[in-house]
């Protein structure tokens, strides 16, 4: 149904009149983003129903009273965020399923909380939309690694020795972005492993991607500014990104990762990327369209995020050198973590700033965190100089290799139907099966996490595009005895759901 624009102007209007509402005058927002809210709640209060058409957004304007541009850009945040999908010549309609009803495979504690009063407009959002497993460890959660081989007695011996010697400096927070050893440690790694061109000063040493990629989207773009974003994309990154303010612009995933030539919108500030491994779709990002990439920065004069989160285990082909190392205009900022390759409870990950902003970037890191921690970072520098960050890499990576062999094994009655595509395998701890339109992914993911398989649905991924079905399958984690079973019963309920 088309909705009258003026029926839904009067509701707006009403809203963006109400003095302490969370799209009024008193909300301290821009006009573009009170609008934005007014939607919001029309979709959510169901006076616009799934499936219907909105007026254009000429006629809103002009029912509103608000620029054309303003409209725009509410209209876009609606679409980024999985409200609004806009169909090419036929104009924007409400979601069939709006976020906010059961994004994920799994039942969301929280799920319903738009009737919860207290939370503002982006707490929703970042409640409502797909996020983290409740329960990652278990066959075969795409992310975590086996950290239960994870050498704990040689840990805590190391941390022992550090907690014995701390002098009073080490108890102190940190000013210089961490552990000077573990910084020049990542630095040597990051330069022979991963061809980043870096000086140690350049690495701060913070609690994970998560905080990495908030503290770029602090320091480096206002509240409302564009970002680019995969679609499908991780959803920490989402989460991240709408935390800090800013206005997600998706751009389609293709086989060679994210395209710049598709994107639209308004000239982005930041630009998030995975190119060795996208994540959830596991294409890789060939050399050509890394160089369109960074292209596309330059004309924005956009910072590019760099998340390689899981670099370290390349199976298949010659090892990817990062995008980082092709930047010759010092715009990528490169995010790693430890995560993967030790445990990720240890919350310690690293980030290479910008060159030339390496002081503003430790003074942010020190206002706005308080980093501290310095005997666990002297305790895992001490880790990597002694070699057994070598040697949990050549250990896990042997681990991984085998629980791939065999999962790929196990799924190869899928992969001659001819209907059933895998992306994603070369390299990491998770693959993706890509399956037909016509297959509910969310259903089977339900399905198997009702069995204890926590597989999960490549279209909760989407921000904007409906156009993907697919199984993200890790195996990181996946005990050995549980890889065929389990597979065994994917297989069975794929092709069930392929007659
Ligand atoms: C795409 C991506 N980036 C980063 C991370 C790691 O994040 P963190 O360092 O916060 O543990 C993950 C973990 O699964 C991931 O999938």
């Amino acid at each position: 149904m088309t909705q009258s624009s003026t029926l839904l102007a009067d509701y707006v209007l009403t809203e963006m009149a109400r003095p302490d509402g969370p799209a009024g005058p008193g909300s301290g927002l821009p006009l573009n983003r009170r609008l934005y809210e007014a939607l919001r709640r029309a979709m959510l209060e169901g006076r616009l129903s799934a499936g219907d058409r909105l007026p254009s957004s000429r006629e809103l304007a002009q029912d509103l009273h608000l620029s054309r541009n303003t409209v725009v850009a509410a209209l876009e945040q609606l679409g980024a965020e999985g409200y609004l999908v806009s169909r090419v010549g036929s104009g924007t309609y409400v979601h069939e399923q709006l976020p906010h009803a059961g994004m994920g495979a799994r039942p969301r504690a929280h799920a319903g909380t738009t009737r919860l009063p207290g939370l503002s407009g982006r707490g929703r959002v970042l409640v409502e939309r797909y996020g983290a497993c409740a329960l990652e460890i278990q066959p075969f959660t795409p992310g975590p690694a086996d950290f239960s081989a994870f050498p704990v007695a040689l840990w805590q011996r190391l941390q022992n020795r550090h907690w014995r010697n701390a002098r009073p400096e080490m108890l102190d927070y940190t000013t210089s972005g961490g552990y000077g050893p573990l910084r020049r440690a990542v630095a040597d790694y990051l330069r022979v492993s991963r061809s980043v061109r870096l000086d140690p000063e350049q690495v701060l040493i913070t609690t994970g991607t998560q905080q990495s990629l908030e503290l770029c989207a602090q320091l480096l773009a206002d509240a409302g500014d564009a970002v680019w974003i995969e679609d499908p994309a991780y959803w920490g990154a989402i989460k991240a990104l709408t935390a800090c303010g800013l206005q997600l612009q998706p751009v389609p995933v293709d086989g060679d990762g994210v395209d710049p030539a598709a994107a639209s919108g308004t000239a982005p500030r930041l630009i998030y990327v995975t190119p060795s491994h996208q994540y959830p779709s596991g294409v890789v990002m060939p050399l050509v369209r890394r160089q369109a990439l960074l292209a596309a920065a330059a004309r924005a004069n956009a910072w590019i995020l760099e998340d390689d989160y899981d670099s370290e285990f390349r199976f298949d082909g010659a090892p990817i050198a990062s995008l980082s190392g092709l930047d010759d205009d010092g715009r990528v900022c490169y995010l790693g973590t430890f995560s993967k390759v030790l445990y990720p409870g240890l919350k310690l990950g690293y980030l290479v700033a910008p060159r030339a902003l390496v002081d503003a970037f430790r003074q942010a890191h020190y206002d706005l965190y308080r980093p501290g921690q310095l005997p666990l970072q002297a305790a895992l520098a001490e880790f990597i100089e002694m070699g057994h960050f070598a040697a949990a890499l050549r250990r896990t990576r042997q681990t991984y290799a085998a629980r791939r062999a065999q999962l790929l094994q196990a799924l190869e009655p899928l992969l001659h139907t001819g209907q059933v595509q895998l992306t994603g395998a070369a390299q990491g701890l998770h693959l993706c099966l890509r399956l037909p339109l016509s297959v509910d992914d969310r259903a089977i993911a339900e399905q198997l996490a009702a069995e204890g398989i926590s597989v999960r649905p490549l279209s909760a991924y989407c921000l904007q595009r409906r156009d993907l079905r697919g199984l993200l399958i890790g195996y990181g984690y996946a005990q050995p005895q549980l890889i065929e079973p389990c597979a065994r019963r994917i297989v069975a309920v794929v092709q069930q759901a392929l007659r």
